[in-house]
C-alpha cells in the first residue's frame, strides 16, 4: 500500500515500511526503511541538521535545515551543497531537481527493460530542473521494493548523460557491505568490508553483470549474523555493466546507489527523448542474512522469473558436455540417453558441438546447420528417439557469439562487434553486434526455426566472451539481447531456458526475467559449490541454480569427493548429472538411482522450500517438513560432538528425524580393510577392486523423534569416526563427507 499524507510518502507492506518526505525546498528527504511503522511516526525519523557544519553550503542562508550535505536524501545532484557522490551527471554541470508532483498507480508501470511483474503498486515522483524532468518510480512488492528513474529532455538542446543511477538513498547506521566476487570456476566468493568514509564500490565493466562482481550485495548493520540483526539487500534487474557504491558521511548517513556503470558511459538525449534506467531492488530484514534471503527469494520466485515457471518444478536433466565434450555421434548420444533414462533423468540435453564445423571451440559459432557427420538423422531424428525413450530433449546454443572460422563471419564480417583496432578474441570468438537489427533477426529466425523443428523443451543459452563495447553501445547490446530473448521465448513460455556464461558469468535478475534458472559455474566440485551456491543463496533462490553431479576427481579442482556429497550439494538446486554414464560402477549406478528418486520425492522442497544457511550446512523448510544437511570439509582426528539445529518448525510438535542412508566404498579404506575383512586383502589387488565395484558397507543411519523446540535448540548427531574402527552406529566420514536429514511431522 502506498499513501501520501502531509508531504509524506509511505510504502508499507507486512514486511517493511519505506518513508520519505518532500521538504519545503522540494527536496526528497529519506525517513525510514525498515520495520513496518505508522505514517504518524514520520516525525520521529526526521533529521534536524542543527547549527550547520562550518563551511557547508545552505540552500537558504537563514535555515540551517537547508544544508543538503547533512540531510538523508532520496535523490541528489551536484553543485548545490551536497558533496557526497551524485547519482546523476548531465553535461558535466550542476543539477538541481526539485519536486513537482506525484502519482500513485495500481500495479507496475511497463518498462522497455525487463522488470519485476505481477502485483505491486507504483509511486511516480516527478522532479524538475530547467530543461529536464526526472521521474522516480517506486513499486512496492510484498517483500521488496523496486526503484528506477526516467530522465526526459524537456529543453531545446541535447543533454549529454554520463551517469544516471537507478536509485540513491541515505540510510542511518553503521554498515558492513557483503559483496560477491570471483572469476571462471570461482564464482561468488563472499567479501565483507566495513562501510566508512572511503567509498566502497561494487562494479562490473566487462559488458555483462559478470562473475567478477555480482550486482547483488548486502548492507548489514555491524554485528548482524545469519539469523539475527538488521540487513539490507540490493540487486539490479540488469545484465550489463553495473555500479553500486556505499559511503558513510560524517553525519553517520550511508549513501547507497546502484545503476548502470558510469564507466565510459555517455549518451546523448535529444530534445523530447527519454532515458530509462534498470530497476534496482531494495529489501530489508531484521532476521539477519537468512531473513533477508527469504525476502529476496520470495521476490525473485514471484515477480522475476517468467510466469509459466513460477513455482513449477524443474526436470532432473542429463547434460552430455562433461562426458563427451565435442566428441559424440547419434549412436553415442542415444546410448547415453538410455542410461540417463535408466537412472531416472527426465530431460536429455545436447550441449556444444552439434552444428557447423564445431569439433572444437575454434570454429562454427554463428552457424546453424546441423553437423550431419555426427548427427545423420538431424536434430529431429535425435530428439524423436530421445522422446521415444520417455525423456524430453534440450539443446545448447551460443547465439550472441561468432567464430572467425565460421560461415557466418565469412559472409558478414561486419556483424561482429569490434572497435577501431584489430579484433581481440576471447575463447577464440567475437560477439555479434546485437545493436544491429539484421543481426537480431538472424538469431531470432534461426533459433526459433530449430526450436520448433526438433520439439525442444529446454534451451541452454551460453555466452563465453564478454563485450568490448563501451558506454552507450554496451548498454544497447544488452537491450538488443533482451529483445532477442523476448522474441524467441515469449511465444514459447513452456520452454525452460537456462542461461549460462562460462558458468555464472552473467547470473543476474535481468537474465532471470527470461530464464528461470542459470548455470552457476563450470565448477561442479561440491566443496567449491558450497561457496558458489552458498554465495548465490544470499540473493537468489535455489530454484535458480543449475546444480550437477559430475565425476571425481573433479575436472576443475582434481579433488575426489564422495558421490553422496556431490548429490547432497546438488540437491539444493535444480539437480542434473553431467558425466560419462558409461564409466559408472555398478555401486555408483545404484547410488545415483537412489539420489534421483529421493530428489524427485522432495523436489518441491529442494527447489522452492524456505532456504536457510546453518552453522554446518543448508536447510530447506516447507510447512511441517524440512531437509537439513551437514557438510564437512577436512576431517579432524578425534572430532567433537556435532549438533543439528533446525529452527522454524512447530515447537510442540513431534518430528521424525531420519538421516538418508549412505554407503561406504570398501576400496576407500585401502590396507585398513584388513580390520573388517575375514581375510587379509591386498589393498591394490584385483579382489579388493572387484569387491569395491559391487559391494558397499552401510554407514550409520540416525533415526529419532524430536520436537520442533528440540530441533530449534539442536539435537545431537551420531558420533563421527574417531580412529577406533568401523561401526555401523557412527558416521564414518572421510574428508568432504556429508549427511542429509529428512525431518517430517509425526502423525
Ligand atoms: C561453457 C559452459 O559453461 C559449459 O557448461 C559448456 O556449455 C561449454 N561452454 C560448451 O562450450
Amino acid at each position: 500500500m502506498i499513501t501520501h499524507e502531509n508531504c509524506i510518502f509511505h510504502l508499507r507492506t507486512e514486511s517493511y515500511s519505506y518513508l520519505f518526505r518532500v521538504n519545503g525546498y522540494g527536496i526528497l528527504e529519506h525517513l525510514h526503511f525498515g520495520n513496518p511503522i505508522c505514517t504518524s511516526d514520520a516525525a520521529a525519523f526526521t533529521c534536524v541538521p542543527g547549527l550547520g557544519w562550518g563551511g557547508s553550503v545552505l540552500l537558504d542562508e537563514q535555515d540551517t535545515g537547508s544544508c543538503l550535505d547533512a540531510l538523508p536524501l532520496e535523490w541528489s545532484g551536484s553543485g548545490r551543497g551536497d558533496y557526497r557522490e551524485s547519482p546523476v551527471e548531465l553535461d558535466g554541470k550542476a543539477t538541481d531537481f526539485r519536486y513537482v508532483g506525484y502519482e500513485i498507480l495500481d500495479g507496475i508501470v511497463p518498462m522497455a527493460l525487463p522488470q519485476a511483474k505481477d502485483g505491486g503498486e507504483t509511486l511516480v515522483i516527478t522532479l524538475e530542473q530547467k530543461g529536464a524532468r526526472l521521474y522516480l518510480y517506486y513499486t512496492a512488492f510484498e517483500t521488496a521494493l523496486t526503484r528506477h528513474v526516467v530522465l526526459e529532455n524537456t529543453g531545446k538542446t541535447s543533454i549529454a548523460v554520463t551517469k544516471l543511477m537507478s536509485q540513491c538513498v541515505d540510510l542511518p547506521g553503521h554498515f558492513e557491505m557483503t559483496s560477491f566476487h570471483g572469476g571462471w570456476i570461482a564464482e561468488m566468493g563472499k567479501t565483507t568490508v566495513p562501510v566508512n568514509a572511503s567509498r566502497v564500490v561494487n562494479e562490473s565493466t566487462t559488458g555483462a553483470s559478470s562473475n567478477r562482481h555480482n550486482p547483488g550485495f548486502l548492507l548489514g548493520e555491524s554485528g548482524a549474523g545469519e539469523d539475527h540483526g538488521r540487513v539490507y539487500g540490493f540487486n539490479l534487474v540488469y545484465s550489463g555493466n553495473h555500479y553500486a557504491s556505499a559511503q558513510r558521511s560524517l553525519q553517520g548517513l550511508t549513501r547507497v546507489m546502484q545503476g548502470i556503470s558510469p564507466d565510459h558511459f555517455a549518451m546523448t538525449l535529444a530534445p523530447g527523448e527519454r532515458l530509462e534506467t534498470p530497476e534496482a531492488v531494495l529489501c530489508w530484514s531484521d532476521k539477519g542474512c537468512n531473513g533477508l534471503s527469504r525476502n529476496m527469494h520470495r521476490f525473485v520466485n514471484e515477480h522475476i522469473v517468467p510466469k509459466y515457471w513460477r513455482y513449477r518444478h524443474r526436470p532432473v536433466l542429463y547434460n552430455d558436455w562433461e562426458g563427451c565434450m565435442f566428441d559424440f555421434n547419434h549412436r553415442r548420444l542415444i546410448s547415453l540417453a538410455k542410461k540417463a533414462k535408466d537412472i531416472g533423468c527426465e530431460l536429455f540435453v545436447l550441449d556444444d558441438g552439434w552444428f557447423g564445423q564445431r569439433d572444437h571451440d575454434k570454429a562454427g559459432l554463428g552457424d546453424y546447420t546441423v553437423n550431419r557427420k555426427k548427427l545423420p538423422k538431424g536434430l529431429e531424428g535425435l530428439s524423436k528417439e530421445i522422446r521415444g525413450l520417455g525423456m524430453e530433449f534440450g539443446l545448447w546454443f551460443e547465439p550472441e557469439s561468432v567464430n572467425i572460422d565460421s560461415d557466418l563471419y565469412r559472409a558478414h564480417p561486419d556483424w561482429a562487434l569490434t572497435d577501431d583496432f584489430a579484433p581481440v578474441l576471447g575463447r577464440h570468438q567475437l560477439l555479434l553486434d546485437l545493436t544491429k537489427a539484421e543481426v537480431r533477426d538472424y538469431i531470432v529466425e534461426n533459433v526459433s526455426r530449430i526450436l520448433d523443428q526438433a520439439q525442444i523443451t529446454y534451451v541452454k543459452w551460453d555466452m563465453n566472451r564478454h563485450s568490448i563495447a563501451l558506454g552507450a553501445k554496451a548498454h544497447a547490446f544488452v537491450v538488443g539481447l533482451y529483445e532477442v530473448l523476448d522474441r524467441i521465448f515469449s511465444p514459447r513460455p513452456q520452454i525452460l531456458l537456462e542461461s549460462c556464461s562460462s558458468g555464472g558469468n552473467r547470473f543476474d535478475l535481468g537474465m532471470l526475467c527470461f530464464s528461470p534458472q542459470v548455470w552457476c559455474s563450470d565448477n561442479t566440485d561440491p566443496i567449491s559449490r558450497l561457496d558458489i551456491q552458498g554465495g548465490l543463496s544470499y540473493l537468489y533462490p535455489q530454484s535458480a541454480f543449475g546444480a550437477h553431479v559430475s565425476a571425481a576427481p573433479h575436472a576443475q579442482t582434481l579433488r575426489t569427493t564422495p558421490l553422496s556429497t556431490r548429490g547432497n550439494v546438488a540437491f539444493f538446486g535444480v539437480l542434473g548429472y553431467e558425466l560419462d554414464l558409461n564409466h559408472l560402477l555398478p555401486v555408483e549406478v545404484q547410488e545415483i538411482k537412489a539420489q534421483i528418486s529421493f530428489y524427485k520425492a522432495n523436489r518441491k522442497l529442494f527447489q522452492f522450500g524456505t532456504f536457510r544457511r546453518s552453522e554446518n550446512g543448508w536447510q530447506v523448510l516447507g510447512g511441517d517438513v524440512a531437509i537439513a544437511s551437514v557438510f564437512h570439509k577436512q576431517m579432524d582426528a578425534a572430532p567433537g560432538y556435532e549438533q543439528l539445529r533446525v529452527p522454524g518448525l512447530t515447537a510442540q510438535r513431534p518430528y521424525r528425524v531420519r538421516s538418508l542412508e549412505q554407503t561406504l566404498r570398501v576400496g576407500q579404506f585401502g590396507a585398513l580393510v584388513k580390520h573388517v575383512a575375514p581375510v587379509n586383502l591386498d589393498p591394490n589387488g584385483v579382489v579388493l577392486r572387484t569387491v569395491d565395484h559391487h559391494y558397499t558397507m552401510p554407514d550409520g543411519v540416525q533415526t529419532c523423534i524430536a520436537s520442533g523446540a528440540a530441533l530449534e535448540s539442536g539435537i545431537m548427531l551420531l558420533p563421527l569416526f574417531r580412529g577406533t574402527g568401523y561401526d555401523k552406529n557412527q558416521r564414518t566420514q572421510l574428508d568432504f563427507g556429508s549427511n542429509l536429514y529428512l525431518i517430517e511431522a509425526e502423525e
